[in-house]
């Protein structure tokens, strides 16, 4: 067994099978219902975040303490990373003290995975640099499912800053191997070399898909810092075009949003738009990946 691929542990949406994708969408639903919630009381989850965050963090701290965990918070800048001290030894050192499960976002891809081999609490992946954000990934799929109640056969179109999201790069393996058609619109600068097929325009995108997952453009990732100027027109989500969208399709967008540049600002909140819902889900997926990982179920 890889390290990937060990037990309680979730570091990318390429060791979940679609069984196990079904029993987290099943099992979030059953969450919806605080008398099916299981408490664990006496337990520490720490929130381990040395890239910025606002959803994942704030979500993973609602779902542990609808859990009963009590919640440690740890950022880049007060704990002893800045020291010099490793990944690995700041996870040793929490889970000595005493902590269950640990939720880590950091800039390395696949920083995490060197440090399974040696740790006994459960690790999530709450975002590897460009790698992978698979807990984004299960909450838009758990999101598509409410709508849809299948992917098999559902055109998803995937559009914006491919090269540098790690939500593209999940979603469209567990979308594929889920069934659905998977194309994807964006600025040739930022193709990806492991999305290298399947490019469309924004205007053949609005007419043909089921749902269109608009992403962010990462500034802060970017060595280039072009202007925005002409982003909505050519390659963004317009008033004009998203009344050509079918009328059973859906927006998504894993949020934060820059309005106005990948969207307009009038549709981000539009009814076609599952933005906000996705956060909202984003809880209750998030309980049952804990509530999994725990279990073994992983
Ligand atoms: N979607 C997402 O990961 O948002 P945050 O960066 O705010 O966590």
């Amino acid at each position: 067994m890889t390290a990937i691929q060990s037990k309680r542990n979730l570091l990318s949406m390429k060791q979940l099978s679609n069984e196990q994708i079904y029993h987290l969408i099943h099992l979030a639903d059953r969450l919806k219902d605080p008398a099916n919630v299981l408490s664990y009381s006496g337990l520490f989850a720490a929130n381990l975040f040395l890239e910025p965050s606002t959803r994942t963090k704030t979500s993973f701290h609602i779902a542990e303490r609808k859990l009963g965990f009590d919640v440690v918070e740890l950022d880049g800048v007060d704990s002893s990373l800045t020291k010099g001290e490793s990944l690995y030894d700041t996870l040793k050192t929490l889970e000595s003290i005493g902590v269950d499960l640990a939720v880590v976002r950091q800039s390395e891809v696949g920083g995490l995975s060197a440090c399974t081999e040696e740790l006994e609490m459960p690790l999530i992946n709450a975002g590897d640099g460009c790698g992978e954000h698979p807990t984004q990934s299960l909450l838009d799929l758990y999101t598509i499912h409410e709508h849809f109640h299948s992917f098999r056969g559902l055109h998803i179109c995937i559009a914006g800053d491919l090269k540098h999201s790690r939500v593209a790069r999940s979603n469209a393996y567990a979308l594929r191997q889920l069934g659905a058609r998977i194309s994807f619109v964006s600025k040739p600068d930022w193709q990806d070399p492991t999305m290298t097929k399947d490019y469309i325009t924004m205007d053949e995108a609005v007419e043909t898909c089921d749902v269109l997952m608009l992403l962010r453009i990462q500034h802060e990732r970017h060595t280039n810092h072009g202007g925005t100027g002409s982003y909505l027109k050519e390659y963004g989500l317009t008033v004009e075009r998203e009344a050509r969208m079918m009328n059973h399709s859906i927006i998504l967008h894993p949020a934060p949003v820059n309005r106005g540049v990948e969207i307009d600002v009038r549709l981000v909140e539009c009814e076609k738009s599952k933005i906000f819902r996705q956060m909202t889900n984003g809880v209750t997926m998030r309980m049952a990946i804990i509530h999994a990982l725990m279990k073994g179920e992983l």
